[in-house]
């Protein structure tokens, strides 16, 4: 009778996995339900094809509270629980930066595909490592660099490649906010690799290397908390054969993040916040105009739908934010790192 039973429950899940094929939903679970997963599961619902089912928490009761919050199945109280989850398809790895290089390792080690917070390790080494894993397992992986899905960014990159702005030769752009930090806060706590740098500084950079790719030389200079170390400001200027890029990230700054990408024949300017623009001006000799690219929820919805569409083509990786592009980015910052001696405890 017992055995009977469970090889229905066998054909039920069978039968399961086949209908879901059919209809294409891609299962996603959750490692960290922190801030940036809360508006990812917001922005997951607005997908379709995509559905959250399982969660996981170093605590049970904070995972079964958002399992109920946006409607997952399954709650795991540790993070390795939700790694012998066979209904999950991709992961979305949402830990403090220094965690992201051992669960994606983890997770992939399992056949689990990822999407990892960025930045993807906190340098070099751990982002080869990471790449290398997925690579070894044969499983699709992406930093969640969200602004490279951005439709105004997307749209921006297209203007240029018409030449609508001549050969882009300059560009300004920073990421900067206050809220008055707690020194035990994850922000300013370098032993979770905090700072600005990794956290906010990591956008302006992408947007130089997006446009103008690898720089040919990096001066940068830091300000750091007088207490954890931490870089609470960062400035750096790229150098390009015939362009330049400077950049800035503060947790101690309220701008209005408005990013400059100029050429010749004239510039656009990302509408603020620039890394989730809903818009963007071009102004040439010419003509002004104002373009308006609305975002789907809080933006995140973009590099959801980039993954499901590569899950279901078997894609490996995404075309438009690369394992290199990742290995490329974390090399700048590194660079910037070495420039104003920013090191962090457990380097
Ligand atoms: N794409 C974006 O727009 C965006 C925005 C913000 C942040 N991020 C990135 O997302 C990651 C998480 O940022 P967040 O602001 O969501 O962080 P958070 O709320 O401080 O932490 C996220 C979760 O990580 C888990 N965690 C595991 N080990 C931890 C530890 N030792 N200390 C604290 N938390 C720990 C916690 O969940 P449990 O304890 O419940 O397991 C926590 O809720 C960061 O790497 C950040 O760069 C991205």
């Amino acid at each position: 009778m017992g055995r009977s039973i469970e090889k229905t429950n066998e054909q039920i899940t069978t039968l399961n996995k086949i209908l879901d094929q059919v209809n294409e939903i891609i299962k996603w679970g959750i490692i960290g339900p922190g801030k940036i997963s809360h508006k990812f599961a917001s922005d997951l619902k607005l997908v379709d094809g995509s559905v959250l089912t399982a969660v996981a928490s170093r605590d049970l009761s904070r995972a079964q509270a958002f399992a109920d919050q946006y409607e997952a199945s399954n709650a795991y109280g540790s993070y390795d629980e939700i790694l012998e989850d066979s209904d999950i398809d991709i992961l979305y790895i949402a830990t403090p930066h220094t965690f992201h290089a051992e669960w994606a390792i983890k997770a992939l080690n399992h056949g689990k595909n990822i999407l990892c917070e960025k930045p993807l390790g906190i340098n070099k080494s751990e982002v080869k490592s990471i790449i290398e894993c997925a690579r070894k397992n044969n499983c699709f992986m992406m930093e969640a660099l969200w602004s490279r899905f951005n439709p105004t960014i997307i749209d921006c990159l297209n203007k240029i490649e018409k030449g609508i702005i001549g050969e882009p030769n300059h560009i300004t752009a920073d990421f900067t906010f206050y809220n008055n930090p707690s020194e035990e806060g994850r922000l300013l706590n370098m032993d979770l690799a905090g700072g600005s740098l990794l956290d906010i500084g990591i956008y302006p950079i992408f947007l130089a290397y997006l446009i103008l790719g690898m720089p040919e030389s990096i001066k940068a200079h830091g300000i750091f908390h007088h207490n954890t170390g931490a870089d609470i400001q960062v400035s750096t200027s790229l150098l390009y054969k015939n362009a330049t890029a400077q950049l800035s990230s503060s947790i101690m700054t309220q701008s209005e993040m408005v990013a400059k990408i100029a050429g010749k024949k004239g510039a656009i300017y990302l509408d603020s916040r620039w890394h989730e623009a809903k818009g963007y001006t071009i102004k040439t000799a010419e003509n002004e105009e104002h373009i308006g690219k609305p975002i789907i929820g809080f933006g995140y919805s973009h590099e959801i739908i980039e993954c499901v569409d590569c899950i279901r083509k078997g894609k490996k990786e995404s075309e438009k934010w690369t394992h290199q592009n990742s290995l490329d980015l974390i090399t700048i910052m590194d660079q910037i790192r070495s420039e104003i001696g920013l090191k962090y405890p457990f380097e």
